[in-house]
């Protein structure tokens, strides 16, 4: 037994106590007292009905005629003289209907008839008295008698019904608070046990999913909740393995170039050539880290995005700007078609990174005399703006292309100098571009050139 179904239980038993309650105090003090009235009624009505035969006729015969007829039913009748000594009775006058018949001189009565006893849960008889009056002079009595115990017996009798009721609704419980334990306060204690597990690290335990109920849909998320721990944890490690492979590698190199650069043997010149590697190798790695720190943000949702409505060529001029020295090194074109008219509600700070870290892959993926292209298009409601950035370079092989936008992956694992980079970029630009309610996805050919197309949806946002 367990907290919870003993508190559904008792709620469940108060209510049946309650509404027996009801039921017991409407019905059977309603049964009881109308069955009460009934009898006394009948008792006064049939005394007055003797009465009225004797006052007809007050002579022997007639007497022994009403106390036959009595004697045959429940009740029992005793008549009296004007002395209110006994002449005939129906039944055996008892000590209690003697007490009665003699308490009654002391009670003042009408024609009509008066009831002498009607306490009939501590006194043996009911009782009515009719006066036979004859010539406005009072000859004697009819008394009826109603022996109580049938009355007794009718109300132990309903009592013992309410208490039976009483005991099942008692039973009705703890069949219900075994129900409720079985289907519902199990399965959440089992749910209770298996999060205690996840929360220490194991992942094994199964819950049951297949119940079609509430419970079933929390089993369910407990059992997602622990799949994608279980997965982010795996991630979390994997990430950590190829971050320190990461980061130990340009170091080797550093330490490397150091040692050579610190031979004696060596002429300034080369000196200044090893010393300008590692330069740049130090900032690969201060690169890296500015990447890894800018994603940690990302992921505590630290950073926010501050949309304003931006004039996009304006915005896509500038990067050009910035890039040009490097394409005219490279000798590849950049191209960009957008329509002066087009204006996105963006981040314009965050959106150029999202655009220089595409344009930064997609020259150095580029071979000579090729084009790399940013076209615009934006529908007639300007509710979605596609960016597309398309190169003529080498492609993304068809099996990678699912990772590309996972951290760390790059598709040329040997990380040489000169196209080696983070792997942060992609997963830094579908981060941004998620943020900004967008979506981002990419086509593209061996040896004939990958396009990223960003998709933004305005919404109702501007
Ligand atoms: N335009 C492109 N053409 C060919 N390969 C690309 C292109 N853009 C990205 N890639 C591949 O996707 C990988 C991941 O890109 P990214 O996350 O920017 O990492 P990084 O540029 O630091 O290597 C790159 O290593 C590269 O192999
Ligand atoms: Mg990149």
């Amino acid at each position: 037994m367990n907290k919870l179904s003993i508190r559904l239980g008792m709620l469940f038993f108060i209510f049946i106590l309650l509404i027996e309650s009801m039921l017991f105090f409407f019905l059977y003090t309603g049964i009881v007292g109308e069955r009460i009235q009934n009898e006394t009624a009948n008792l006064l009505a049939r005394g007055t009905t003797h009465r009225d035969v004797l006052e007809k006729n007050f002579d022997h015969t007639t007497i022994k005629h009403v106390a036959l007829m009595e004697s045959e039913a429940e009740t029992a009748v005793v008549i009296t003289d004007g002395n209110n000594d006994i002449i005939q009775s129906s039944n055996d006058v008892t000590e209690g209907m003697q007490r009665l018949i003699s308490q009654s001189m002391t009670i003042h009565f009408t024609h009509h008839g008066e009831l002498l006893e009607d306490r009939w849960r501590t006194e043996k008889y009911l009782a009515t008295v009719s006066p036979i009056v004859i010539n406005k002079k009072i000859e004697g009595f009819v008394y009826m008698f109603l022996d109580t115990k049938s009355i007794r017996n009718m109300i132990q009798e309903l009592t013992n019904q309410f208490l039976l009721i009483g005991i099942v609704s008692l039973i009705v419980t703890l069949i219900t608070i075994f129900f409720l334990t079985k289907f519902i306060v199990s399965p959440l204690l089992e749910m209770k046990k298996v999060t205690e597990r996840i929360s220490q690290g194991n992942h094994d335990s199964r819950l049951d999913t297949n119940r079609d109920d509430e419970l079933g849909d929390l089993a369910r998320s407990i059992q997602s909740l622990s799949d994608d721990i279980e997965r982010l944890k795996k991630d979390r490690n994997e990430f950590l393995s190829s971050i320190s492979h990461d980061l130990r590698t340009p170091l080797t190199y550093l330490k490397g170039y150091a040692d050579v650069a610190l031979r004696p043997t060596l002429s300034n010149e080369q000196r200044n050539e090893y010393l300008t590697i590692i330069k740049e190798e130090a900032g690969n790695v201060t690169a890296l880290i500015n990447d890894l720190f800018e994603l940690a943000k990302m992921d505590e949702n630290q950073f926010t995005i501050q949309k304003q409505s931006v004039k996009l060529i304006d915005l896509l001029e500038k990067i050009k700007l910035k890039f040009q020295p490097a394409f005219q090194d490279a000798n590849v074109t950049l191209q960009i078609t957008c329509d002066s008219s087009i204006y996105v509600f963006i981040d314009p700070k965050r959106f150029s990174q999202v655009i220089t870290n595409l344009l930064d892959n997609a020259l150095k993926h580029s071979p000579q005399k090729t084009i790399v292209s940013i076209a615009v298009h934006q529908n007639k409601k300007k509710s979605e703006t596609f960016i597309i950035v398309t190169d003529q370079g080498e492609g993304i092989p068809e099996a990678d292309l699912h990772y590309i936008w996972d951290r760390l992956y790059r598709v040329e694992k040997s990380r040489s100098r000169s196209t080696g980079g983070s792997g942060l970029g992609l997963a830094i630009v579908k981060k941004i571009i998620e943020n900004h309610g967008g979506e981002i996805s990419v086509k593209s050919a061996m040896n004939q050139g990958t396009a990223f197309t960003i998709q933004l949806k305005e919404g109702d946002e501007i």
